[in-house]
């Protein structure tokens, strides 16, 4: 987690650094920090807080100018919170300034030795142990800054994209990674680079970005250009520039009051954004490279294991259902954290894929790395183009959500759905297990689908009327079954996320065997209760919380007239295929925690202790 900004080149880096920082709140907002070289001497400000806290900060601390800055905001992994611990940081000289994205494992020997070398700390940071290395590697062997780096980094068992810079030859900037991305902006001419997380920092300097690949290290040079090599032996790489397919449009807010809000509403261009050149209702087909080169494999599986975490898991449970439902096909889902170290079963012929919207989680990224060890053919599907999971991965296939910037998944949820649900539909024609007339109309509803996710939104008022009655209440419950139950998962996780009120998700037939005993007159319960599925039965379990005082909140299907009548309150979704539910029944869970967080006066695109791509396990 945590963002990196750096600029080297002709203009004023600050306004860069800033503005890019708050680009990359997403990863991380507990504090932030800036290094400027201002022609003469190195100006460091930095602060617990946010970017906006760093900049009320800098106003009074440091003169702002200089062509060479680097900047980072910061999701707490060694050390709390707090000025002293925020990035940058100096070597002890003073002379070299480092900003680090990830974590140094062996950071307490590598501290020891240095101490016993004379180094003191400040902070409890693993970063500020690196740079100090870096600076003690620069003495003793008496190189140049890039091969310092480069010997440090050797010595390192963990996870970096890093930055830094020596005050006393600030044309030159050295970048590296492993395991945390890290892009390089190129500006025309060649004569000004920028350096990010994620390239959303310096889309409107320049369109060229080389991203770094795990294990390789960049020299900058200011008008000089840029050298990379492998870290750990030392052969130099082929700078490969990509011409970015994002523009700025698609990063801004664009009217709405948060991103979280933006993304649910661009669901519905989303959705079809990812069957889009896929689905071919025409032809009666569904074409997906990434699954037509490697048909063999998933129709020879053993089984299809699917890892993931968060929202993504759930998205995976939704696709287990899908999956067995249609292409009979035996699935497992785990979540990745679990399923890379319980030293699970994994066979030649057993398919794994890792569902990340980001493509850079720890976990998922491991239990790849393990599942390809054991011969498993890996299938990634990930929404960041180029990501570490998409590259790492045998083959995949993108969502197409377009870049998803508040903290709590929306648009990543539904559009990975919908690539599962793709992907499920060509297997099942491939294995014959679906129907012709069953395969044509589900193409047919797939591709009504936007449409009906723009009536499911109509409802944002009622939504809005009801978040306004339990938006003060502790607990609530959310309740589905089969294909909902996963949604009623996922429902829970984004309240708790975002309005910090705690919720369970649960199949709604499980609640008699444990969480009845929480219902009473101030326990909300949502029970997803769409016309074809189980809607009888999910009925009686309405009966059942009815008869205990519970306040009912049922999103039901248009024209239901059942649940009306003994729901306190009900929101509609238009009727659908009950595989592709899920793809309806989201929609009101997301505004219904949306409404409450910003009535409680949260903050819902960065919401405490969490960051948008978790990139520690
Ligand atoms: C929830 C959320 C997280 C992520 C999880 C996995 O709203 O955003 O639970 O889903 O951290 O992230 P990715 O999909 O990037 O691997």
């Amino acid at each position: 987690m945590c963002g990196i900004v750096g600029y080297i080149g002709p203009r004023e880096a600050y306004p860069i650094i800033i503005e890019g920082l708050k680009r990359l709140e997403y990863r991380g907002y507990d504090s932030a920090g800036i290094a400027l070289f201002d022609g003469t001497d190195l100006k460091v400000s930095k602060t617990k807080g946010k970017v906006a806290d760093l900049e009320d900060r800098s106003d009074k601390e440091i003169s702002k100018t200089g062509n060479v800055g680097i900047g980072h905001t910061r999701w707490a992994t060694h050390g709390v919170p707090n000025d002293v611990n925020s990035h940058p940081h100096l070597s002890n000289s003073g002379d070299l300034v480092i900003i680090h994205n990830g974590i140094i494992e062996n950071y307490e020997s590598l501290k020891q030795e240095l101490i016993s070398r004379g180094y003191t700390f400040k902070s409890d940071t693993d970063t500020e142990v690196l740079i100090n290395l870096i600076e003690d590697v620069k003495k003793k062997e008496n190189v140049k800054l890039g091969k310092a780096v480069q010997i440090a980094l050797n010595q390192v068992i963990g996870a970096y994209a890093i930055a830094v810079f020596d005050k006393n030859k600030p044309e030159e900037v050295v970048v590296a990674r492993l395991g945390s991305p890290l892009a390089i902006g190129i500006g025309e001419n060649e004569d000004e680079f920028f350096i990010a997380s994620d390239a959303s920092p310096f889309l409107e300097y320049t369109k060229n970005a080389v991203y770094l690949e795990d294990e390789e290290m960049a020299v900058i040079r200011f008008h000089k250009g840029i050298k990379i090599r492998k870290i750990h032996d030392d052969s130099l790489v082929d700078t490969y520039v990509q011409e970015l397919q994002i523009n700025l449009e698609q990063i801004e807010k664009g009217g709405y009051d948060h991103f979280m809000l933006k993304e649910i509403h661009e669901q519905p261009k989303a959705i079809k954004d990812t069957y889009r050149g896929r689905l071919r209702r025409n032809d009666a087909i569904i074409k997906m490279a990434g699954v037509e080169d490697n048909m063999k494999k998933f129709l020879n599986a053993n089984r299809i294991i699917i890892v993931a975490c968060g929202t993504s898991w759930h998205a995976g449970l939704v696709a287990e259902y899908i999956f067995e439902d249609l292409a009979r096909i035996p699935v497992e889902v785990e979540y990745a954290s679990e399923f890379r170290y319980r030293n699970p079963v994994i066979r030649e012929d057993d398919v794994l894929i890792a569902i990340s919207q980001s493509g850079e989680t720890a976990d998922t990224l491991a239990a790849i790395k393990l599942a390809k060890s054991k011969g498993a053919f890996v299938f990634g599907v990930c929404n960041v183009v180029g990501s570490s999971i998409a590259r790492e991965s045998d083959a995949g296939a993108y969502t197409h959500a377009g870049p998803e910037i508040g903290v709590a998944s929306t648009k990543a949820f539904t559009t990975q759905i919908t690539v599962l649900t793709l992907i499920a539909l060509r297997l099942a024609r491939a294995k014959g297990t679906i129907s012709s007339s069953d395969f044509r109309q589900h193409l047919l509803e797939l591709e009504m689908i936007p449409k009906k996710v723009e009536k499911a939104l109509e409802s944002d008022e009622n939504i809005k009327k009801i978040s306004a009655v339990y938006k003060d209440v502790s607990n609530f419950l959310y309740l589905g079954r089969g294909y909902n139950f996963p949604v009623a998962l996922e429902g829970a996780l984004k309240l708790k996320e975002i309005s910090y009120i705690h919720a369970e998700g649960y199949p709604a037939a499980e609640m008699k065997h444990g969480p009845i005993a929480l219902i009473d007159e101030n326990m909300p319960i949502v029970v997803i209760a769409t016309k074809k599925g189980h809607y009888e039965k999910v009925v009686s379990n309405i009966q059942e919380i009815k008869s205990r005082k519970g306040k009912i909140i049922g999103i039901v299907t248009e024209g239901d007239v059942q649940v009306k009548q003994l729901a306190d309150h009900v929101i509609e979704v238009p009727e659908t295929l009950e595989s592709l539910s899920p793809l309806l029944t989201t929609i009101p869970l997301q505004l219904l925690s949306y409404h409450i967080a910003v009535m409680l006066d949260k903050n819902v695109d960065q919401p405490r202790n969490l960051a948008k791509s978790v990139t520690v396990e």
